[in-house]
């Protein structure tokens, strides 16, 4: 385990909703780059209510949606309608009120178990690429997507690009998580991080501590858009 080996750029924002606004600019803005260049967009969502905010409104926003394909960064062990899987709760905020394929839509088989449904995400992201960019949200504790702290958060260059994860401590206990290695193969990655409640993990991040949001190393480094805003880091939207 070690402290965030890559740049950290740290972008405070007013509220949550500067932060949903700021959010849905850098994810469009993200889109376009990638079909420009590439012709479709690979975006990791993350769960939480912090982003739901988020895809609230990004279910508003214009976009070519034919060229977009959604993964998950993790997902809860739950049946597939059950109101708390991430998948769900994205559906119903956002990817059921816009026109994408479904089929470009990847939800985790969480609903098949923990390590089936590892085994059958690893197959389905075995032949992709890099992503263009993944959501992160951040827990209290320093977890982001299911990465624990004292679970094993598969940094390493030969960590399976999915874990199956057992005993989280935020329920359900049973849940599916990119691993720490496969999440940062990406262009760009964007943390959500809002609330009172997240200070001190931010503090401690901020500090160089051994937190799993602080394994996540992708090469260009990361953004993180916090609110409330931090002191001596300037505001701004984007
Ligand atoms: C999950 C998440 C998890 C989440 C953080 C922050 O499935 O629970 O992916 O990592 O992003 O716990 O959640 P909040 O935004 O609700 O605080």
């Amino acid at each position: 385990m070690a402290a965030s080996r890559v740049p950290t750029r740290w972008i405070s924002v007013a509220d949550d909703e500067a932060l949903a606004a700021a959010a849905c600019e850098r994810i469009l803005r993200a889109a376009g780059k990638a079909i420009e260049a590439r012709g479709q967009f690979l975006l990791v969502l993350t769960g939480g209510n912090t982003p739901k905010q988020v895809y609230v409104r990004m279910a508003k926003a214009q976009a070519d949606w034919s060229r977009w394909h959604f993964y998950f960064g993790d997902e809860r062990c739950l049946p597939v309608a059950d109101a708390e899987r991430n998948s769900r709760m994205v559906c119903e905020v956002w990817l059921d009120r816009v026109p994408v394929p479904r089929e470009q839509i990847h939800p985790v088989p969480a609903e098949a178990g923990a390590l089936a449904a590892a085994s059958r995400y690893a197959e389905r992201l075995r032949e992709l690429g890099d992503f263009d960019l993944v959501l992160m949200g951040l827990g209290e504790d320093g977890h982001t997507a299911s990465l624990f702290p004292g679970h094993d958060w598969g940094e390493s260059a030969t960590a399976p690009d999915v874990l199956a994860v057992f005993d989280s401590p935020k329920p359900p206990p049973e849940r599916v998580s990119l691993s720490a290695a496969r999440l940062g193969r990406t262009r760009e990655m964007l943390f959500l991080v809002a609330g009172e409640g997240k200070q001190r993990a931010v503090a401690e991040w901020r500090r160089g501590a051994l937190l799993p949001a602080a394994a996540v190393s992708p090469p260009a480094g990361v953004d993180v858009l916090v609110t409330p805003p931090l002191p001596n880091v300037s505001r701004r939207a984007s």
